[in-house]
């Protein structure tokens, strides 16, 4: 099992390159399949959660030729099952964008319906209400969504809750709906834009992604495109916040400073001084930094994928905080491993009540999923001595080269195997 060992206590001061998406990422994948044309997709993340998907889709008889680290070839013409395996599903949820995918290509789809997650239950059912109003039947069999339709067509789609998932799945199988299909109280997150972009590049015809009505006129075919991915805003903030509890001055690049204006009033409210550039954003913590409250919401709302970041950077802030989590049901699993680390932090209901302390203190803690594993490393960069953090295997499903980009800014963090790493690590840095 792969560990973090971090010696905290340097801030983080200079320059990190931001890859593409990988929420984004992960629809555009399954949105390739589509066409049985070749799409060439660039600035793919390199993390986990991509390469099992590319696994499924090969694993559905597609071709995935994946021409270098950020850039792959996916051509859906040889695809023979449209039956996507449980293996995929178990290691990532996001193989359900199969479902959209191939639905509105062949009209039918086999998926494994996911289960809850680290962060909670998640349920589906907005997608498959958006399904079934596109004509539909979807049926759970033996663990598995079965969607299938004679002929798919348009459909009036209103979602009882913002969905990111279910928009774009919608969207993807509405794209060769025949018809006009209207989705109302869409997600507005800037990955839905994207995978609306790529979809029209594609040949489909999708308008007002980024508002809360997408609509959508069904096209015959979708054809070949060459597309790249946008930049990661969660990864930028994940550094935003890392450079703010370290008392840092990084500039983040190759960003989109509008997809991150949320991330960056908090930081601005908390007393950090936050540049903005055409591509990059430069982050500097000149002192130390005050309480403020915070609730998750869906974008352009604070987001629930940088709750943990702030969480931490909140727990050495001068004052007592309130951060709010509207979203998901248990995403405070990472404030009892804060607690270890000597943070004040109590949650209480679907709130965490911090009270902001001098310092935190190295302490053995264990990632309990991808963004608190994130925020964890954020505290034991910003901790007194060392902090070893377990379970990284959670960060590594969403982080690109984590370490090499941290170590870059000065950080001394290792990814070790064993305690004799460990112990080598502690010689090394004294
Ligand atoms: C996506 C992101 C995830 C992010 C989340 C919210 C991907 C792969 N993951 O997840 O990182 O934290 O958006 O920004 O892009 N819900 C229902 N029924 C549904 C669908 C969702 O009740 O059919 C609820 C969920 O339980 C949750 C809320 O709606 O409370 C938002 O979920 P959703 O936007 O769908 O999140 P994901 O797309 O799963």
């Amino acid at each position: 099992m792969e560990q973090y060992v971090i010696k905290g206590g340097n801030p983080l001061v200079g320059e990190v390159e931001i890859g593409g998406a990988k929420n984004a990422a992960l629809a555009i994948l399954a949105a390739a399949i589509m066409t049985d044309e070749t799409v060439l997709i660039e600035n793919l993340p390199d993390v986990r959660d991509i390469n099992v998907l590319l696994d499924a889709i090969a694993g559905i008889g597609a071709q995935v030729d994946r021409v270098n680290r950020s850039t792959v070839k996916i051509n859906g013409s040889t695809i023979q099952d449209i039956s996507v395996d449980y293996e995929y599903i178990k290691k990532i949820r996001a193989s359900y964008y199969l479902l959209g995918a191939l639905l509105g290509k062949y009209k039918h789809a086999e998926v494994p319906l996911p289960g809850g997650c680290n962060i909670g239950s998640r349920p589906i059912d907005q997608h498959l209400k958006g399904f079934r109003a596109l004509g539909a039947s979807v049926d759970i069999r033996h663990g598995a969504i079965v969607a299938k339709a004679e002929s798919l067509r348009g459909s009036h789609i209103f979602l009882d809750v913002v969905s990111v998932g279910a928009t774009i799945n919608i969207m993807m199988a509405a794209s060769l709906a025949p018809g006009r299909t209207t989705i109302e109280n869409a997600a507005r997150e800037p990955h839905v834009v994207d995978v609306a972009n790529f979809l029209n590049s594609m040949g489909a015809n999708i308008k007002g992604a980024g508002t809360d009505v997408i609509r959508i006129k069904g096209v015959e075919r979708l054809h070949k495109t060459e597309y790249s991915i946008i930049p990661d805003q969660i990864e930028a903030g994940t550094f935003m916040f890392a450079a703010a509890a370290t008392g840092g001055d990084v500039t983040v690049k190759n960003v989109i400073p509008k997809h991150l204006e949320a991330t960056t009033a908090k930081l601005e409210e908390i007393g950090c001084e936050v540049e903005e550039f055409d591509d990059a954003v430069r982050v500097r913590a000149t002192k130390r930094l005050h309480r403020t409250h915070v609730k998750t919401l869906p974008y352009p709302g604070y987001p629930t994928d940088m709750q943990p970041q702030i969480a931490v950077t909140l727990t050495l802030a001068e004052g007592t905080s309130i951060v709010t989590e509207s979203i998901f049901e248990n995403r405070f699993k990472y404030a009892d491993e804060l607690t270890r680390m000597g943070a004040n932090i109590k949650v209480e209901g679907n709130s965490a009540i911090i009270d902001g302390v001098k310092k935190l203190t190295g302490a053995r803690v264990s990632a309990p999923d991808l963004r608190a594993g994130a925020a964890l490393v954020i505290a034991g960069l910003a901790a007194e001595g060392i902090t070893i953090v377990d379970d990284i295997v959670y960060i590594q499903r969403g982080y690109e080269n984590f370490e090499e980009k941290l170590r870059s800014l000065g950080a001394e963090i290792e990814r070790v195997t064993c305690e004799k790493e460990i112990q080598k690590f502690r010689l090394r840095v004294g």
